[in-house]
C-alpha cells in the first residue's frame, strides 16, 4: 500500500477538521522520511491557529500521597520506598510566588489520588490563597490555576472550581478498556475515569487528558483511537508521554522489552503529537517531561512537532525527590533563574517565543463555549 503524505491526508480532509481513525493511523505509521512532512505541517498548522507563542505553566508537585495502585506508577500506594508528603501552605504559596514573579501566568497543582476531606479542603484553601496572593496589574485575576489531583466526586470538582481553579488534567492513560484493566487494579475502572472527565466538562473546566505511549500490548490502532477519543470528547488540553519504567512497580518486569523499544517509542511520541495537532488544531498540547526524560533531548523537539506548552517543575528538590514517577525523572526540566532566557534562545531559532504574564488558554475552549451558547 502506498501511504499518502501527511499533507495529502489532511488537505483532503478539509484542513484537518475531519480526520478519521484510519487517517490518524496512517499518520502515526509514517516512516522517517515522510515524518519530516508531517512535522512541518503540524508546525505550520500550530502557528496558523495558535500563533507563535509558547506558554509556560509552573508545575508544583504538592503531594505524593496516593490511594490508587497503578501498576506503572512510582507513587502507587503499595510503594513503601518513598516518603509521603503534603507540601505546607507556605511552600505552595512560595511556589506560586515564583511563578508570579517570573511571569509564568499559570500554575499546575499536581498530586496523587486522595479523596479524603482534609485533602479536599486543604486544596480548596490553597486555591483561594493563591488567587488572592497573585492578583496584579498584569494578571488582574491572579495566576491561572490548573489542578491535576485524580478522580474526585462531582461535588469536589465543583468546590475546587468555585474556589478558582479553571483547568483540570486527568489522563485517561489508554482508551483501550482491556489494556486499561491490564495496567490498573480492579477497583480502578475505565468507566469511572470517563465519568470524572464528563463531570469536569459539565462543571465548566477546561479539560485536559492524555495517555501513555508504548505500553505493553498497545497497538497503533489503540493510539489512533486515543487521539480520536480526545477529538470526539472535545478535550481542550493534551499531555501525552511515553511510558517509562519505574523499577519499584509491578510493570518493571517489562524492563528488557521496554529498553529494546525506546527509540521507536520516542519517534512514535513525536508522531502522536503531530497527528494530535492535525486532528485538533486549536487545543493546547504539552511537551511532556516523560518524553524529554526518555529521549534525553530538549523539550523544544516536541514544539517542532506541534506542542505549544511547557511545564517546568517549580517544586523544590526535597519534594521532587519524593515525586518519583519513573526512572531518571530526577532533575529534568527544573525551573531556575535562567530558564526563560535559555528556552527563549532555543525557541528563537524556530520562530517561537514564550508568552509571559498570560494564562494562555486554548482557543478550543472558547470556541466550544460559543457553540454551546449559540
Ligand atoms: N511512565 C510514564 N508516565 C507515568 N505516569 C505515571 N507513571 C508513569 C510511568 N511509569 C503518568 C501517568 C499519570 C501521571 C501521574 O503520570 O500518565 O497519569
Amino acid at each position: 500500500m502506498i501511504l499518502k503524505t501527511a499533507k495529502e491526508i489532511y488537505i483532503s480532509k478539509n484542513m484537518s477538521n475531519n480526520l478519521q481513525i484510519n487517517d490518524i493511523k496512517e499518520l502515526i505509521s509514517l516512516d522517517d522520511k515522510e515524518v519530516q512532512q508531517l512535522k512541518c505541517d503540524a508546525y505550520k498548522l500550530t502557528e496558523k491557529h495558535l500563533g507563535r507563542s509558547i506558554y509556560l505553566r509552573g508545575l508544583v508537585e504538592f503531594s505524593n500521597i496516593c490511594e490508587f495502585d497503578c501498576f506503572y506508577c512510582g507513587l502507587r500506594k503499595s510503594n513503601g520506598n518513598i516518603k509521603r508528603f503534603f507540601a505546607s501552605e507556605e511552600d505552595i504559596l512560595e511556589y506560586a510566588k515564583i511563578c508570579n514573579d517570573n511571569g509564568l501566568g499559570s500554575i499546575v497543582l499536581q498530586s496523587g489520588q486522595n479523596s479524603s476531606e482534609p485533602f479536599i479542603s486543604k486544596v480548596e484553601r490553597v486555591i483561594k490563597l493563591i488567587k488572592n496572593a497573585t492578583k496584579s496589574e498584569v494578571l488582574p485575576n491572579g495566576l491561572g490555576i490548573t489542578l491535576s489531583a485524580g478522580e474526585q466526586k462531582h461535588e469536589t470538582y465543583k468546590r475546587w472550581f468555585e474556589a478558582g481553579a479553571h483547568r483540570y488534567l486527568l489522563r485517561i492513560e489508554t482508551t483501550n478498556e482491556y489494556l486499561f484493566r491490564q495496567i490498573h487494579p480492579p477497583n480502578q475502572t475505565f468507566q469511572s475515569r470517563i465519568k470524572a472527565l464528563e463531570n469536569l466538562d459539565r462543571i465548566g473546566y477546561q479539560v485536559g487528558t492524555g495517555i501513555m505511549l508504548g505500553l505493553p500490548g498497545q497497538t497503533i490502532s489503540d493510539l489512533a483511537n486515543d487521539i480520536y477519543f480526545m477529538k470526539d470528547f472535545g478535550i481542550d488540553m493534551i499531555g501525552m508521554g511515553p511510558y517509562n519504567i519505574n523499577d519499584e512497580t509491578p510493570m518493571s518486569s517489562y524492563s528488557k522489552w521496554w529498553e529494546s523499544r525506546k527509540d521507536e517509542i520516542i519517534r512514535l511520541s513525536l508522531k502522536m503529537i503531530a497527528a494530535a495537532r492535525l486532528a485538533m488544531v486549536d487545543v493546547n498540547i504539552a511537551s511532556t517531561t516523560a518524553l524529554a526524560v526518555l529521549s534525553g533531548r530538549s523539550k523544544i523537539e516536541a514544539i517542532e512537532y506541534g506542542a505549544n506548552v511547557i511545564m517546568p517543575r517549580i517544586t523544590n528538590e526535597n519534594h521532587r525527590k519524593q515525586y518519583y514517577l519513573y526512572r531518571l525523572l530526577g532533575n529534568t526540566d527544573v525551573f531556575n533563574d535562567d530558564y526563560i532566557n535559555e528556552i527563549n534562545k532555543k525557541l528563537e531559532k524556530i520562530n517561537r517565543k514564550i508568552a509571559l504574564n498570560t494564562w494562555g488558554d486554548a482557543p478550543h475552549y472558547f470556541m466550544k463555549q460559543d457553540k454551546n451558547e449559540a
